[in-house]
């Protein structure tokens, strides 16, 4: 998703370079608004198809190979599979708004994901004084998952060098599903360890948002610059619209 996010941002202010400087600025900011948004909607044929000429998977679905991780955090250590596993709904987005303000260098948005969902199989081997063995399948679910966010740029006048100043990212999730099973051989004690992943989760993202936008803007602002690096605009466009 990061990369939907630096791709809008690149096409906007690349438009916003070729803008004729007659037009006023607040039809600029529309008019690099829709860009972007078609640029999302052809993003979304990346997602389902990879572009193999950029070494882009697909990624709507999303398979992944067995792997299984390892862990070792002070007490917990062991090991921790999935096989089988499959992401879905990336590509199940809707814009609701878009909007660049080209006076004060920022982009706004609002995306919502109708489900964004992964089936796997799994396998926990862990120890901590007791040992944990759990294995099953699971399907788990973010509904309604908004993502308003706000990128702050800097564009250099004579350079038109292109820096992200800051990137705020504000989640919220309508619903939790979560149904793994195995996390206990009791049905009824299943359901109940289910209950509270699902509230876990749904707190963590919806009432730590400003907890969640600090440390995504500490983490994604260096990341954009870094993969805005010295790719070019046209380059940009290209993985955007030719990549299937
Ligand atoms: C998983 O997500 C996909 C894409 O959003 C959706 O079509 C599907 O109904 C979801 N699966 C379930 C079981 O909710
Ligand atoms: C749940 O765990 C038991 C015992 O570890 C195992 O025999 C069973 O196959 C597991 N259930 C599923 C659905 O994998």
């Amino acid at each position: 998703m990061k990369s939907v996010f630096l791709i809008a941002l690149i096409v906007a202010l690349g438009s916003c370079q070729g803008a004729e400087v007659t037009e006023p600025l607040s039809a600029q900011g529309r008019s690099i608004s829709s860009v972007i948004v078609d640029g999302l909607e052809a993003f979304r044929g990346v997602l389902q198809n990879g572009s193999p000429k950029y070494g882009l998977p697909v990624m709507a679905p999303m398979q992944l190979a067995k792997r299984s991780f390892e862990i070792n955090s002070g007490e917990f250590s062991g090991t921790f599979g999935v096989e089988n596993f499959e992401l879905q709904g990336l590509d199940e987005y809707e814009i609701i708004t878009m909007n660049v303000d080209v006076f004060r260098s920022r982009l706004t948005f609002n995306i919502n994901f109708a489900s964004v969902n992964f089936t796997t199989d799994y396998d926990v081997d862990m120890g901590s004084g007791y040992r944990i063995k759990r294995n099953g399948g699971a399907f788990f679910a973010l509904e309604d998952l908004n993502i308003q966010g706000r990128i702050s740029y800097s564009l250099g006048v004579f350079t038109s060098q292109l820096r992200v100043k800051d990137v705020l990212i504000y989640p919220s999730v309508g619903n939790v599903n979560s149904q793994i099973e195995n996390l206990s051989k009791y049905r009824i004690f299943n359901r109940k360890l289910n209950e509270i992943i699902e509230e876990f989760v749904t707190l963590t993202v919806n009432e730590n948002t400003d907890f969640v936008a600090t440390w995504v803007s500490e983490q994604a602002t260096p990341i954009c610059n870094e993969l805005i690096g010295d790719r070019t605009l046209s380059d940009i466009i290209a993985i955007i619209t030719g990549g299937n």
